[in-house]
């Protein structure tokens, strides 16, 4: 069980900005790092999705934590599940909703994203993937794809209004704070 360190913004932008590189084999080091994505999105229970580049890895691989599927119902996160080169066939029926990551600790907001995604690629195994994600699922996919493109969620948000901070106050209560200008969105 190897977990990783997760790249924060902004110190780190150049490497969550960077653009990844497609899984050509299944090498033991790509097997390792799969393993290693799993470990560390597990080791956070606010955590639904992670993109290698977010732990400095820059190669078409993320992990997801889905809600729906044939053996989960519910509102609970499942599962690791890992999209090897995972590619967007078909996005539809977008949505704004809740978004975070785990490269922006304390930030939320809320983004337009498909609700219905389908996505080809590769599972773990390296076997021929074609699946469709719809609801929150579809955004957490499209949001860990983004990654692999070097697209972060504040990239995603229309306006200060659209983004707030969470943290605990004095009695360990979670609050909702406006985020103070200047704010980090957008490319630099
Ligand atoms: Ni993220």
């Amino acid at each position: 069980m190897a977990i990783r360190e997760i790249l924060l913004y902004p110190q780190h932008s150049a490497a969550l900005r960077r653009k990844s590189e497609p899984i050509a084999s299944f090498s033991a080091s790509v097997k390792r790092v799969i393993r290693d994505l799993k470990d560390t999105l597990m080791s956070r229970p606010d955590g639904v999705g992670l993109a290698a580049p977010q732990v400095n890895v820059h190669q078409r691989a993320a992990i997801v934590r889905l809600r729906a599927g044939p053996s989960r119902q519910g509102s609970e996160a499942g599962p690791p599940v890992a999209l090897i080169n995972p590619q967007i066939v078909e996005a539809r029926n977008e949505q704004k909703d809740s978004d975070g990551c785990l490269s922006f600790p304390g930030l939320y907001g809320r983004t337009i994203r498909p609700h219905y995604l389908r996505v080809s690629g590769l599972d773990e195994q390296g076997r021929p993937f074609d699946w469709v994600f719809e609801s929150f699922d579809a955004v957490v996919v499209h949001h860990e794809i983004d990654h692999l493109d070097g697209v972060l969620f504040i990239d995603r948000i229309e306006g200060l209004e659209d983004l707030y901070r969470v943290h605990a106050d004095g009695s360990g209560h979670l609050v909702r704070a406006p985020v103070k200008l200047p704010v980090p969105l957008g490319r630099e």
